[in-house]
């Protein structure tokens, strides 16, 4: 038998955009997401947040269907503009009342509230000054993060910044394929600093309010393999993994930015002064893992670095030349292929090459397009196989003495999958978006008992 620790933590995780709706009620104020959906041709179908789910209304429901799987935690993402309509300025009572109540549900169900104070959704207002690329946006991010964190550190222990920092300032400002949806690949790497130091910036704020409280980031890594031992495809290796994992697990964690990468992104600087703002001391770091990128170099030769439906702009601001090629791997509904032990070589990764710190695998899970069966099934193997493998690959990580404290699934429920639309699936539990039905799949009664059995 798989056994896990004890006080092992297990959770499932959900974003605000992508779960809440309620997009104009109650004093939110717009975020690009909201202006995002509706640019025409952006998101697929042309859908939009501003029902997703309904969970701001229905919070409660989700929190008891939580209990009932047994969840020891939840992460959820605080939305910005709910809390702060114009992203600065005076905050929306009813915006922090909302998560006041979320919490409080959920420490009464014995659920452990997990906030993101950022999952993507940066209010309109900041966008219009500049968004991320201006310097201004972290110390926005810091006033807004004290704010929250003033309201609910009493209750809540675990607090994660920013949520895959990578996504937000390369999907978003450099291939566009997100919001904001800009195309700049120098407001990329500086929309990406900034995040970083708006991370730095908000775990001094939040720290120095709540010293007890256990403050970290989660950042999307990758394994990545060189295509063959050829020199090129090895350097495309040194250069995706640079800016996919070291550009932000080196600022966090070792306070400087990875030479190579340095150079291969000339003339990208930044004030030296803010590695140190950059590297607070971290609690935990989530880990949020999907997949494995296989890459090759095609030296010379400018080829787009990823096939994107949306654009023609590659996200890897220096590494154009770069190609990613199938590793020969199934893959999920997503096109991305499995690869649990990827995940435990990723987690053995950080724990060797880094300083100490307590990591969660805060995302990890599997997009299907699924449906309900007229009996009121979801039978959802492919998920169950995927959450399997990917725990097994975990308990290897702790039987080799990476200090792994906990996991959460993404997602509880089927969600709005940015710009997927609601074509792609994630969730536990299933949704019906006609009449926002709840039906927890195979994978839901699955997980369930391994939690309850702290084992596979
Ligand atoms: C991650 C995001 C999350 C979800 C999953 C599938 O990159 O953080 O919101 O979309 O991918």
């Amino acid at each position: 038998m798989t056994v896990f620790p004890e006080d092992f933590t297990w959770g499932a995780a959900t974003a605000a955009y992508q779960i809440e709706g309620a997009a104009a009620e109650d004093g939110r104020g717009p975020s690009v997401w909201d202006d995002f959906c509706r640019t025409p041709g952006k998101v697929l179908n042309g859908d939009t947040g501003d029902v997703a789910v309904d969970h701001y209304h229905r919070y409660r429901d989700d929190v008891a269907l939580m209990a009932e799987l047994g969840l020891s935690a939840y992460r959820f993402s605080i939305s910005w503009s709910r809390v702060l309509p114009d992203g600065a300025g005076a905050p929306n009572p009813a915006g922090l009342d909302f998560y006041r109540r979320l919490v409080d549900e959920l420490l009464e169900a014995g659920v452990q509230p997990w906030p993101t104070l950022y999952h993507w959704d940066l209010p309109s207002a900041l966008e219009k000054a500049g968004g991320w690329p201006e310097r201004d946006t972290a110390h926005r991010f810091a006033d807004y993060a004290a704010l929250v964190h003033q309201a609910l550190g009493d209750r809540v222990r675990h607090w994660t910044t920013v949520n895959e920092p990578w996504c937000a300032a390369f999907l978003g400002y450099a291939s566009g394929e997100h919001a904001p949806g800009r195309r700049d690949a120098a407001a990329s790497l500086d929309a990406a600093h900034h995040l970083m130091v708006g991370h730095g910036l908000a775990v001094q704020a939040m720290r120095a309010q709540q010293p007890g409280n256990r403050f970290g980031a989660a950042v999307n890594l990758y394994a990545v393999s060189p295509a063959t031992d050829d020199p090129a495809d090895l350097d495309a290796a040194r250069r995706i993994d640079g800016l996919q994992n070291r550009f932000f697990l080196d600022p966090l964690l070792l306070g400087r930015y990875p030479e190579d990468v340095l150079a291969d992104l000339e003339p990208f600087g930044f004030a030296p002064a803010d590695a140190g703002t950059i590297a607070q001391p971290l609690d935990q770091l989530g880990v949020n893992y999907y997949t494995r990128h296989t890459v090759s170099g095609v030296p010379g030769e400018a080829t787009q670095a990823v096939s994107s439906p949306f654009s023609a702009h590659s996200p890897w601001v220096g590494a154009e030349h770069v190609r990613f090629v199938p590793g020969g791997r199934p893959v999920t509904g997503m096109g991305w292929e499995i690869d649990a032990p990827g995940l435990r070589e990723t987690l053995a990764r950080v724990a060797r090459e880094y300083p100490a710190v307590p990591l969660y695998v805060t995302e990890n899970g599997a997009g299907y397009d699924e449906h309900l069966n007229g009996d009121g099934t979801v039978h959802d193997a492919g998920r169950v196989a995927y959450l399997d493998a990917h725990l097994r690959a975990c308990h290897g990580a702790i039987a080799d003495g990476v200090p792994l404290r906990g996991y959460f699934t993404w997602s509880l429920l089927d969600n709005f999958e940015w710009a997927w639309g609601y074509s792609k699936r994630f969730g536990l539990v299933h949704v019906d978006y006609a009449t926002q039905r709840r039906v927890p799949k195979d994978s839901a009664r699955w997980y369930a008992e391994v939690i309850r059995r702290g084992a596979l």
